[in-house]
């Protein structure tokens, strides 16, 4: 073991470290840079921010995201920290073996896998970005397992809740607190305490929820409802999103502050078509899982034949993994016979290698039945386009608990960019047809 004491320690410090052996910065395994501030260019092997007092978590955040490991404080156990820190350390260089189920091959999945486990082991916020289909919810969960919390992992799925309710059911009510709060209710955040709060499609939280998370990841309380009383919560956050925040902070549709509370570590799932050393594999492990729900099924395909993993190599996959999951599962479910899957198994956009341009737009627009009206003189176009426009618009509302500007989201962002107001759109398009 031996470590290198940087930056500017006191005798105490220098003395305090001294039994983990020093060595040279280029021959230590992990150096500890000791000051007020974290350096402003950081080592690139591993190593530990060690202020001479209380951890302040803006400096912390700065050192993290400049690639500490951690940031500690110089306590009295200093010394028994930065050993265990050099422990975990040692474990991970060793070649992880990822779980099963998760698919790590290519050497930028293999890197997430030891982001993962680094963050897992400290109690920072972890932001979890990347396109849909990328495993965001599976790196949450690993992370989880692996930080050694004993609570729970709870999800919460920030678009799934409507507006009215979010709230109640984050930090939950007491009995009366609005109608329908017919018995106390101690709400999600609180289900995680010594756990996780998996905080999902983080960018759809309304903005009057935000602030008040924001109050709850600063203090680490939270009240229910109905009820005065702070009470001290513990727990992990986790957040994942499929779309830039940094782009919405700009923008102002999401908080700097509480942007700057989750994305302490910032973990990037890279898209399937950067890593398609994982295909092969992955295909090996989806084949199987769809044969593990599926006990009955008559014969099975042990193989993915050379042209079709070709294609599959070369497909740029813009749903990933769930894209690649649907292919394989829906091209098993047809398969009638033979242990091998073929290249004309696959969906022809696959085989062609160019996504399916907007599939639900192909199937929404019946060019025959559309001939057929304007052969007989039945056309009106206007009334075809004003049911499409009504039934869409009331499918997203219902979906987005009522809010004009998530509707809009929902609806293929409608009126962006012409409006500074998202929801100005929808709300004309209410008004057109008459919704309250
Ligand atoms: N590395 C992997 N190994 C095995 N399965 C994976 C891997 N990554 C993703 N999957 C599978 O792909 C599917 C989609 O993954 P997941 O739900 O985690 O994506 P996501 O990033 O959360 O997507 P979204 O942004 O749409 O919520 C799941 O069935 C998941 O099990
Ligand atoms: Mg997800």
């Amino acid at each position: 073991m031996s470590i290198a004491v940087l930056g500017a320690p006191s005798p105490a410090h220098r003395k305090a470290l001294e039994p983990l052996g020093l060595a040279s910065p280029e021959r230590a395994e992990l150096r500890v840079y000791v000051h007020a501030r974290p350096p402003a260019r950081a080592p690139r092997s591993p190593w530990l921010w060690v202020s001479p007092r209380e951890v302040d978590p803006q400096l912390a955040a700065q050192a993290v995201l400049a690639g500490a490991y951690d940031a500690i404080a110089a306590d009295s156990q200093l010394a028994e920290t930065v050993k265990r820190r050099l422990a975990e350390l040692r474990v991970q260089v060793e070649p992880g073996t990822p779980p099963d189920g998760y698919i790590a091959r290519s050497e930028a999945a293999r890197r997430v896998l030891l982001d993962l486990d680094r963050a897992a082991h400290t109690s920072f916020a972890v932001l979890l970005t990347g396109e849909t289909g990328t495993g965001k919810d599976l790196a949450a969960r690993y992370l989880h397992a692996r930080s050694g919390r004993q609570g729970e992992l709870v999800p919460i799925n920030c678009a799934a809740i409507p507006n009215e309710l979010i709230e109640g059911e984050l930090f939950g009510y007491v009995r009366g607190a609005f109608s329908g709060a017919v018995a106390d209710y101690d709400g999600l955040i609180r289900a995680a305490v010594g756990g996780t709060v998996f905080l999902d499609e983080v960018d759809d939280t309304p903005k009057t929820l935000q602030i008040k998370l924001l109050r709850v990841l600063e203090d680490r309380v939270v009240a229910r409802l109905g009820e005065n009383a702070w009470r001290r919560v513990d727990f992990r956050i986790i957040a994942a999103t499929n779309r830039d925040l940094v782009e919405l902070v700009r923008k102002g549709e999401f908080g700097g502050d509480l942007y700057q509370r989750l994305a302490i570590v910032r973990i990037e799932l890279p898209p399937l078509r950067d890593r398609a050393a994982d295909v092969p594999e992955l295909c090996a492990h989806l084949i199987a899982r769809f044969y593990r729900d599926e006990p009955d099924a008559k014969h099975r395909v042990a193989r993915v034949s050379p042209p079709a993993m070709a294609a599959l190599l070369r497909y740029p996959w813009p749903g990933n993994v769930r894209e690649l999951r649907n292919v394989l599962f829906h091209a098993l479910v047809r398969k009638l016979g033979g242990d091998e899957l073929l290249l004309s198994d696959l969906p022809e956009h696959v085989v062609r290698g160019q996504p399916a341009d907007e599939p639900a737009t192909a199937t929404l627009v019946d060019r025959a039945q559309l001939a057929r009206l304007i052969d007989g003189g039945h056309m009106n176009l206007r009334a075809i386009r004003d049911a499409l426009e009504r039934t869409a618009l009331e499918l997203a509302l219902a979906k987005a608990g009522g809010s004009p500007a998530r509707a809009a989201r929902l609806l293929g962002e409608v009126g962006r960019g012409a409006s500074s107001d998202p929801g100005g759109t929808v709300r004309a398009m209410m008004k057109r047809f008459g919704l309250a």
